[in-house]
């Protein structure tokens, strides 16, 4: 750090916070905790950021516009700061893992006062009294750890759902990802310790929990033989106030039949997997070090609806990586059709610097890889429009989340196999499993009227949400 960013400064406590995340589940989960940490502390939130007194960006470097993004918002606190001149800026998450990001922010952006990282959150008290007792600019950011700090308060979003974290990090390092970088090797928590957090959140009202991973499916592999993820799915379909179990993510290598087995037999765990292919095609594959094959893919998705019915399978796919050829492409089409995705993610290629595919030759130009994302999101949305097309004048079971963005007298809501319904309903519907028949359905999502208020557990096949309304 130069000296001369060393400055004091006099700082007048303002215990108001505002959190802004970037990045996925994780990070939203990060975030609960650090709110979760401040509120401990006599904090209470305030998303004005021109009357707030800190505001936390938990940052994500998944592709080059995650980056962009960031220090876009970092960018303009420079004048956010002028009016707010007690303002404290925090910056934590993915982009903090790599020295040269927070070479930069030091060097350029003397308006951050703050910055730790992805494995030393459970320090943010801490590091916010030092730099409220001294004033002056604080850096620490842990290289890795190996064990997973329990207990933290955590500020839920929904009283209805929440995620939980059961394992950290990554081992696979898939050439592309920066993620393994970012959030070290894996560390899963002791199955009791994930029993007794869900166990207390059915206690306190939450009907749905998400089990958070980079690859839930070598949950354990850490712990010892008698752990895995099949048997933690097992241990938590017993607490009986829990009504669905979801997870993510799932890597297809490690998708094993015992695992599909225990998604199949656990009546609360939702017939929905999400699972990230990248490519259909072999050659890429293997240059992204997925471990798999096309063969693969298709008789795994294939397992799957077979043996769990009504199922709903969603993906990844990256579109461009180096060396893709049109015939590459084409297989990764004729996998999209082989295995009817629900839906997809989709995204350009983005370089990762420090990745080995970032330096691999035959990077693809920009104009190849939209032409492609096109081409690709032509056939996976007219396979989401005939799927969902099966979903008109059903009755499904639907949790109410939130009032829809369009039109506030109406409630947005998710099938158990993921699908998003917006219906008629107000408030007091929300947090609550209701039975919803289907009015229209679209590509992209479902509309909806309640028929029942209150479905209690078991009123329906839950691995069968589409039972027609006439039966
Ligand atoms: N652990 C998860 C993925 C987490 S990252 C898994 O393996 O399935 C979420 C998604 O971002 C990935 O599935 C991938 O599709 C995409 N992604 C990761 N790195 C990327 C990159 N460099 N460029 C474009 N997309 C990327
Ligand atoms: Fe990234 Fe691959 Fe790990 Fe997923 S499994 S986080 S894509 S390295
Ligand atoms: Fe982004 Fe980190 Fe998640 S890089 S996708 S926030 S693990």
């Amino acid at each position: 750090m130069s000296r001369k960013k060393e400055v004091k400064r006099e700082i007048k406590q303002n215990k108001t916070y505002c959190i802004k995340t970037f990045g996925c589940q994780m990070n939203e989960n990060d975030s609960e905790k650090l709110a979760g940490m401040l509120k401990a502390l006599g904090y209470t939130e305030e998303d004005d950021v021109e009357k707030t007194g800190l505001v936390i960006l938990n940052t994500c470097s998944v592709r080059e516009n995650a980056d962009e993004r960031v220090f876009g918002n970092i960018g303009a606190f420079k004048t956010v700061k002028k009016t707010n001149p007690d303002l404290i800026l925090a910056v934590c998450g993915c982009m903090m893992q790599q020295p040269e990001i927070v070479n930069q922010i030091t060097r350029t952006y003397p308006q951050v006062d703050l910055v730790f990282g992805t494995h030393n959150i459970h320090q943010f008290p801490e590091l916010l009294h030092n730099y409220l007792t001294n004033g002056k600019r604080l850096i620490e950011v842990w290289e890795d750890s190996d064990t997973i700090v329990e207990d933290l308060p955590m500020d839920r979003r929904y009283p209805f759902k929440a995620f939980v974290t059961i394992m950290n990090g990554c081992n696979n390092f898939c050439t592309y990802c920066i993620v393994p970088y970012t959030r070290g090797r894996e560390v899963s928590r002791e199955p009791d310790r994930i029993f007794d957090e869900v166990k207390a959140l059915a206690d306190d009202g939450c009907v749905e929990v998400t089990l958070l991973g980079q690859n839930v499916n070598s949950y354990g592999n850490d712990l010892g033989e008698d752990v895995n993820f099949a048997s933690l799915l097992r241990q938590l379909n017993t607490i009986e106030k829990i009504k669905r179990i979801r997870f993510m993510t799932s890597h297809p290598k490690d998708l094993t039949d015992e695992v599909i087995d225990a998604i199949a037999d656990c009546e609360k765990v939702c017939n929905y997997i999400h699972l990230p292919i990248q490519s259909g095609s072999t050659r890429i594959l293997k240059k992204m070090n997925r471990k798999y094959t096309q063969e693969n893919i298709i008789e795994r998705v294939k397992k799957i609806k077979e043996r769990i019915p009504g199922v709903a399978i969603t993906t990844d796919l990256i579109l461009g990586f180096p060396g893709e050829t049109e015939a590459d492409f084409q297989e990764t089409l004729k996998v999209i059709k082989a295995c009817e995705f629900d839906s997809a993610f989709t995204f350009l290629y983005s370089i990762r610097t420090g990745t080995p595919a970032a330096t691999m030759d035959d990077q693809i130009p920009e104009d190849v890889k939209h032409d492609r994302i096109n081409r690709c999101l032509e056939v996976l949305h007219q396979i989401s429009h005939d799927i969902n097309q099966g979903y008109q004048d059903q009755i499904v079971e639907v949790l109410a989340e939130e009032p829809s963005r369009n039109n506030p007298k109406r409630l947005t809501g998710r099938t158990r196999t993921g699908k998003l319904v917006n219906f008629s309903g107000d408030a007091s519907n929300i947090g609550k499993q209701l039975l919803v028949k289907i009015t229209a359905a679209k590509t992209f999502s479902l509309d909806g009227e309640i028929i029942e208020q209150e479905a209690t557990h078991g009123t329906i096949d839950p691995h069968d949400d589409s039972i027609p309304a006439n039966s």
